[in-house]
């Protein structure tokens, strides 16, 4: 199976359900394998074990990587740009453009509009007892948000979401490139609109602060804000969710007020974050780390799930958010405040409302998508006491 363009060029490649076979030992590990999905935190484990902080990975059928499962050799790289840039020789800095605009993120702003899309989502379920949280609420309320930050139109919000979906959901490349052709055809879209009046939204500030790119180019741009903003953004809540109706002690907590959902929010972060392998990295040239070669260009990608349960480094946790969540160093994530105000007030509106939350069925039939960068539930089922409308 080949691998679509856009899934090569863009680090946020959807989680899938595009599963693989079981892989022989003389071969690389498949991050994007259903059977990775279904435990990675025991893979972590083993991984280290057997090969130390670098591990020979497939991160989609035939394109190798070198993922970095140890703490202190990914903050290594993460801060190292000379050696360890970002991107492959030409694509240029993105990184300052995005920072600049979402710095220019309006919070109070985004606050209304979580709620504004939070409380008729809630409304639809809270009266019935039962809800999928995932479907029902992370991802709607998600994409509503970011819809109105990057100021797509109602009609492109839809059309971006369904070919996310879409090439999320792709068996084969054809049907991944389809996907793929409707996304870009939609930024298109939003592009020329935006040209002929532009806003105070984050797609005009990208388009506007970088005069002198081409089209093509800021519809990369666009297609890269979009899929980060997104899916990551949505798990999160999402993960939150499971752990608040898995663990008693954080069920507890929240309830009598001792734990609060920062706390929640931080703690996923930490063990099992949205983004679980990511920030690729492109050795400049060969590279030895300790006694490991890194081939020129072959992407090097960070463990952040492995490299935060690293037991070289975890010890007492209480006020530390030394998490790579977000990455670390000059290319770190540059929508934090944006992403923690989104998942925050998405969960306290939710837990307002309902606060007995109990997942519909046990841990053990909670799926996970296959997909090496996302950490990703298939459907989050709970059921509650039936509640009043907001
Ligand atoms: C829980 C949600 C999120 C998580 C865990 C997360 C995490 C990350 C990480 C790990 C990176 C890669 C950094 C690197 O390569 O070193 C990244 C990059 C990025 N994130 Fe976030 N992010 C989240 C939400 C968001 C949101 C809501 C936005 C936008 C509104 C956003 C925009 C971006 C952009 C544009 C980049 C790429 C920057 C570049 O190309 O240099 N992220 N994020």
């Amino acid at each position: 199976m080949g691998v679509p363009r856009l899934i090569t060029s863009c680090s946020f490649m959807p989680s899938g359900p595009r599963a693989a076979a079981p892989r022989r030992d003389d071969e690389p590990v498949r991050l994007h394998s259903a059977e990775f999905a279904a435990d990675p935190h025991r893979a972590y484990r083993e991984l280290r074990e057997k090969y130390g902080s670098f591990v020979p990975v497939e991160i989609s059928d035939g394109v190798r990587a070198t993922l970095v499962v140890g703490y202190r050799d990914a903050l290594q790289i993460l801060t190292d740009e000379a050696r360890f840039p970002a991107e492959p020789a030409g694509h240029g800095d993105r990184h300052t453009a995005y920072a600049d605009c979402l710095a220019r993120v309006d919070l109070f702003a985004l606050r209304r509009a979580v709620e504004q899309i939070a409380v008729p989502l809630i409304n639809r379920f809270c009266r019935t007892g039962e809800a999928e949280l995932l479907g029902d609420y992370a991802i709607p309320l998600t994409v509503g948000v970011v819809d109105i930050m990057l100021g797509l139109s109602p009609l492109d919000g839809e059309a971006a979401h369904t070919a996310t979906s879409q090439l999320r959901d792709a068996q084969d490349a054809t049907t991944a490139e389809r996907a793929e052709r409707r996304l870009t055809a939609t930024f298109a879209d939003t592009l020329a609109a935006k040209r002929e009046q532009p806003e105070g939204d984050l797609i005009s500030r990208l388009m506007d602060s970088s005069p002198d790119l081409d089209d093509a180019e800021l519809i990369r741009r666009i297609t890269t804000l979009y899929l980060a903003a997104t899916e990551p953004t949505w798990n999160l809540i999402a993960n939150t969710l499971l752990l608040m109706t898995t663990d008693d002690g954080f069920r507890g907590g929240l309830l009598g007020g001792v734990l609060t959902v920062r706390d929640a929010v931080e703690e996923v972060l930490f063990t099992d974050p949205p983004l679980a392998n990511h920030c690729p990295r492109y050795p400049r040239q060969p590279q030895i780390i300790g006694e490991t070669f890194l081939p020129e260009q072959q992407p090097v990608l960070i463990g952040l799930a492995a490299c935060n349960n690293d037991p070289a480094v975890t010890g007492d946790r209480t006020g530390n958010r030394s998490h790579l969540a977000w990455g670390a160093g000059p290319r770190a994530c540059p929508a934090v405040p944006v992403a923690t105000m989104i998942a925050h007030e998405a969960l306290e509106l939710l837990l307002d409302a309902i606060p007995e939350l109990r997942r519909a069925v046990p841990i053990e039939e909670i799926g996970w998508r296959p997909g090496a960068p996302h950490r990703a539930l298939a459907a989050l089922p709970v059921t509650f006491p039936p509640c009043a409308p907001l």
